[in-house]
C-alpha cells in the first residue's frame, strides 16, 4: 500500500533549461520539486539526479545551486524567485574546507550566517558535532581528519547555515561499506529535520541514492538530438519504494535499478 502523503507547491522549479558552450551540452530541462508533506512526519524531499559520466550532472548541479547561469531557462525557488548564489547548500565531491581553519572556526562561521542561530552557535554546533561523532574533532584543522570525517563537517556546516536546499554532487564516492551506511543514515537524518528540506544527489551509486530518495530524475541524450536532457522521471513513492528500510533486498527495487540502468 503506497505510503500516505500529498504533494503541495513547488519549491524548486526548472524551466526550459539549455547550456550550450561550443556544443550544446543541456537541453530542454524541465521539472519541478513539490513540498511532500506525510501526516505525523516532518519528512523533506530526497532528490537524485543520474545519468553517465560527461552527460551534464555536474554543469546542472552547479546551474541549480545558482553558481552558474544557463545559456537560456531558469530555476526558481520560493515564491518564484531566481536561485542564485549562496541560497543553497553545496557540497562538493573533494570536501572543499578552509584548511586554515579548525574545524570549529569554520563552523562557527557557517553558523553566523544564519540568523535563527543569534546567540545560539555555539550551542547548537555542539549539538550537531555530538549526533555527527565530531565532538572529539572541533579543534582539529582539514588535513587532521578522515574523508568520512571531513564529508560530515562539510554537510554540517551547510546545515548550519539553514538552507533549505542541499546539493550533493557524488557524496558516495571514496567511503568504504561501514562509513557509506553512516552517510546514508547522515543523510536522511537531515532530510527528517525539517519538511522543507530538499536534498538533491547527484551520483554514480545507482542503489545507494535511489534507496534513499523520493524522485529519480534521468538525465541522458535522445536520437538526433544534440545535448542531454530529463529522459525519464521516477516517482519511488508510487511505486512504494520510499522511505523504508532495507528496501534495496526487495525484488521490485532491483527491477526498478535495471530499469534506470536501461536508460542511461
Ligand atoms: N567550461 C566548459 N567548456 C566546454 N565544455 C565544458 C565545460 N565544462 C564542462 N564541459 C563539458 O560539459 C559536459 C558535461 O560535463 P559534466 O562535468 O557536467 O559531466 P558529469 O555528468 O558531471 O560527468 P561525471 O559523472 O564524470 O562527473 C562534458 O562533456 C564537458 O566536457
Ligand atoms: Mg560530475
Amino acid at each position: 500500500m503506497m505510503t500516505q502523503h500529498t504533494k503541495e507547491e513547488a519549491i524548486l522549479q526548472v524551466s526550459n533549461v539549455a547550456l550550450t558552450y561550443d556544443r550544446p551540452i543541456l537541453r530542454d530541462i524541465n521539472f519541478c520539486i513539490r513540498n511532500i508533506v506525510r501526516p505525523g512526519f516532518s519528512q523533506g524531499q530526497v532528490v537524485t539526479l543520474i545519468g553517465r559520466s560527461g552527460i551534464g550532472k555536474t554543469q546542472l548541479f552547479k546551474i541549480l545551486s545558482g553558481l552558474q547561469q544557463p545559456t537560456s531557462g531558469q530555476v526558481t525557488i520560493h515564491d518564484n524567485q531566481p536561485v542564485k548564489a549562496g541560497d543553497m547548500g553545496v557540497i562538493f565531491q573533494n570536501y572543499y574546507l578552509f584548511e586554515w581553519r579548525t574545524v570549529h572556526q569554520s563552523l562557527l562561521l557557517a553558523a553566523k550566517k544564519n540568523k535563527a542561530l543569534a546567540g545560539k552557535e555555539k550551542q547548537t554546533i555542539d549539538e550537531y558535532a555530538e549526533q555527527f561523532h565530531l565532538t572529539e574533532h572541533l579543534g582539529l584543522y582539514p588535513n587532521q581528519l578522515s574523508g568520512g570525517q571531513r564529508q560530515r563537517v562539510s554537510i554540517m556546516q551547510q546545515l548550519l547555515k539553514g538552507s533549505n536546499f542541499i546539493l550533493l554532487d557524488e557524496p558516495f564516492s571514496g567511503l568504504d561499506v561501514c562509513m557509506l551506511d553512516k552517510a546514508v543514515e547522515l543523510l536522511l537524518q537531515v532530510s527528517l529535520s525539517d519538511d522543507l528540506k530538499t536534498l538533491i544527489i547527484v551520483s554514480h551509486d545507482i542503489e545507494t541514492s535511489v534507496a534513499i530518495s523520493d524522485t529519480v530524475f534521468i538525465l541522458g541524450t535522445e536520437p538526433g538530438m544534440a545535448g542531454a536532457t530529463i529522459k525519464k522521471e521516477i516517482d519511488l513513492i508510487d511505486r512504494d519504494l520510499a522511505w523504508q528500510k532495507g528496501i534495496k533486498q526487495e525484488k521490485r527495487f532491483l527491477e526498478t535499478i535495471e530499469e534506470i540502468k536501461g536508460y542511461l
